[in-house]
């Protein structure tokens, strides 16, 4: 177990389509995912997509009780994701704040589905089935795009509320970096 290099914004391994995961209960799967817990969990995140430690593969993990980096977010169950498939149950689209571990020290508001339906499998290859809403449907939209090779801030559609974490947000924690 080790906390891995989250790679950053302007790394073209981040811009890539995932591919799937076709192994599953696998030694090197458990131990990939083990290395995402450690690197979310050391860098208060709340979710982390595979690629982001340069692992191009459909697998991204999310989920806290509670988040320094997201204070007034409700708790969002401890998930591993794999080869997931979302699909919104409405057209309703919400806006709200958004960071990512590689864009650090920046925040964006970010229209997602306000709730939508995903599927896929852990690391087992057991069936995820669920209907979210809230800050638990955005968060699996931002995890599930990177696997597509899309960073939040290529979804923003109003500039002005794009900026530094620090400023629109001082009561955040100061060791907080992203
Ligand atoms: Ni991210």
């Amino acid at each position: 177990m080790s906390v891995r290099e989250i790679l950053k914004m302007g790394d073209p391994r981040l811009l890539r389509q995932a591919e799937p995961v076709t192994r599953f209960g696998t030694r090197d799967l458990q131990a990939l995912i083990e290395d995402m817990f450690d690197t979310m969990h050391a860098a208060s995140g709340a979710g982390l997509a595979a690629p982001q430690i340069g692992v191009n593969l459909q697998l991204v993990i999310f989920g806290f009780k509670a988040n320094t980096r997201y204070p007034d977010a409700p708790p969002v169950p401890e998930t591993v994701l794999i080869n997931p498939v979302l699909t919104p149950l409405s057209d309703e689209t919400s806006d709200d704040w958004e960071g990512c571990l590689s864009v650090p020290g920046l925040r964006g508001m970010v229209p997602r589905w306000t709730a939508l339906h995903y599927e896929g499998a852990d690391q087992h290859g057991n069936p995820i089935s669920r209907d979210v809403d809230g800050f638990h449907a955005r968060v699996v939209q931002h995890e599930c795009d990177h696997l597509a090779g899309i960073l939040y801030p290529m979804r923003i559609k109003d500039f002005s509320k794009f900026g530094y974490t620090a400023i629109l947000f001082p009561e955040l924690d100061a060791n907080s970096d992203d």
